[in-house]
């Protein structure tokens, strides 16, 4: 049996999987988010640490005791710095942070190829500038940072005592050659900061330490090999078996990603398109991001008074319409794409006879249409894709699938199992480094449950609506600065 662990931004979550790749236990421990400041976000590791252990212990005894192998898999970008004791300095400044967008600047300004070395436009959500903004405004801080590790990577330190990444994470630090999968001097350099500073690097499914006598008596497991893992995007790639060039991904998780592998390193600097390592050896991919997908509609849900998200999603489905209001997801801000971190969150259209239906509605339509701008993008950078694979907690809601389906003009298929994505993609990776079998023969797809085709009524309606609400944020997008 093999363990995979997704450490995400409002759970942890943890899938045991046995020799022919089927789940056989399963479970979360759920996480707080901090926002001490407007556009900050932050975790602490500690409570990961704690959150991680509690989702393992949850896991049978006797399954635990079985495992052969474990594999991590976290939200992507977080900046974790470790003092020459290997403690936190403060608190992980996360993936949707938007803090450092002047930091980019600089970057940019200190080398200007700098996106030519990671085949990416910077962006305040990766590493490299939030490390920037501590070197600018925590000097303290700065100077006490011995090591810097991404999420998951912390929690293989507490347990391995191994200090590794994979190449699928390192790719949205800004410090990756993403071509060559190895750091780069001189994105380090314009950093302040050195390659001993940062973790060695692995593919995904190799192995880079083992389980410490502590920590297995700890967690009750055996002392197993722990392999690299991946960011959570690519670990839910190998989950849904997206693995060849054209294959495609939809998550919808707290960020929106659609994810698409390609034939080579193939950057697109335009609109915010992420171009990263795969978590399969000498594979790339590339994403259009999100940053605010099922995280947005249960924000509605709770702001217009649901005690359920599940109750919202519900009622928009019988009510079935947004009465023309519009909804801009931007929470957080937003990747792609725009690359804004300032851009807001807005409802337009409300009337005095509205109701919190035809919010929530056109809650699923306003993140549904973000998505189909990433998509425009991606298709715009010359990026092709088959059918697209739903995976994340949003893949419960097939009506949401509807909606999205028609705005990007595009058959979406569920599979059995969707909503574990990324968990299973990093059991799956410990499989192969354990017992050495290669990730396209363990990567079975699981059996299609739906497929939602585009309807050619709703397409056009969609098509007309998009374009206003495009408008919608080229007429307000300065207001609030
Ligand atoms: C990907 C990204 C997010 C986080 C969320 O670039 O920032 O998807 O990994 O979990």
């Amino acid at each position: 049996m093999f363990l995979g662990l997704d450490l995400g931004t409002s759970s942890v979550k943890v899938i045991v999987i046995n020799d022919d790749g089927e789940i056989s236990s399963k479970s979360s421990q759920s996480l707080s988010l901090s926002s001490p400041n407007p556009l900050w976000n932050e975790q602490s590791p500690s409570d990961w640490l704690e959150a991680a252990e509690t989702a393992i212990l949850k896991i049978p005894k006797n399954i635990r005791s079985k495992l052969k192998g474990m594999g991590l898999s976290g939200q992507m970008h977080g900046a974790v710095l470790l003092d020459k004791k290997e403690r936190p300095i403060r608190p992980a400044i996360l993936w949707n942070d938007g803090r450092s967008f002047e930091e980019c600047k600089e970057l940019e300004k200190k080398l200007p190829n700098l996106n030519k070395i990671t085949g990416n436009q910077i962006m305040p959500g990766f590493t490299s500038p939030k490390i920037e903004w501590v070197r600018k405004y925590e000097k303290e801080n700065f100077s006490a940072i011995q090591k810097i590790l991404l999420p998951k990577d912390y929690l293989r330190l507490k347990w391995s005592g191994e200090f590794a990444t994979d190449t699928s994470d390192a790719s949205g630090t800004m410090w990756l050659n993403t071509k060559k999968r190895s750091w780069s001097n001189d994105a380090l350099e314009i950093s302040g900061i050195s390659s001993q500073q940062l973790p060695e690097l692995f593919e995904g499914n190799q192995i880079t330490g083992k389980i410490s006598k502590s920590s297995s008596k700890k967690l009750g497991i055996p002392m197993i090999p722990i392999v690299a893992g991946a960011g959570d995007q690519a670990a839910g790639a190998i989950g849904s078996s997206v693995i060849n060039p054209d294959d495609a991904s939809l998550v919808l998780g707290t960020s929106g990603v659609i994810f698409l592998v390609t034939d080579g390193f193939l950057p697109n600097l335009k609109q915010g398109i992420h171009a990263f390592c795969h978590t399969v050896p000498r594979t790339w991919h590339q994403m259009a991001v999100i940053l605010s997908a099922a995280s947005a509609i249960d924000w509605c849900a709770n702001l217009v008074g649901y005690d359920y998200p599940a109750k919202a999603y519900k009622a928009a489905e019988k009510k079935g319409d947004s009465e023309n209001i519009m909804f801009l997801p931007y929470l957080n801000g937003e990747r792609t794409p725009h690359n804004n971190p300032h851009a807001s969150a807005a409802l337009f259209g409300l009337k005095s006879n509205t109701n919190r239906a035809s919010i929530i509605h056109a809650a699923l339509e306003g993140v549904a249409f973000a998505l189909s701008d990433g998509y425009k993008a991606l298709v715009e950078g010359g990026g092709k894709c088959n059918t697209i694979s739903v995976i994340g907690g949003g893949s419960q809601s097939t009506y949401w699938g509807k909606i999205i389906a028609n705005c990007l003009n595009k058959t979406l298929v569920y599979r059995d199992g969707s909503e574990t994505g990324p968990a299973k993609g990093a059991a799956i990776l410990a499989q192969s480094g354990v017992t050495g079998k290669d990730l396209e023969s363990l990567c079975k797809p699981s059996p299609i449950i739906e497929v939602i085709e585009p309807e050619k009524n709703y397409t056009e309606l969609y098509h007309a609506k998009i374009k206003k609400w495009q408008l919608l944020y080229q007429e307000t997008k300065n207001l609030n600065q």
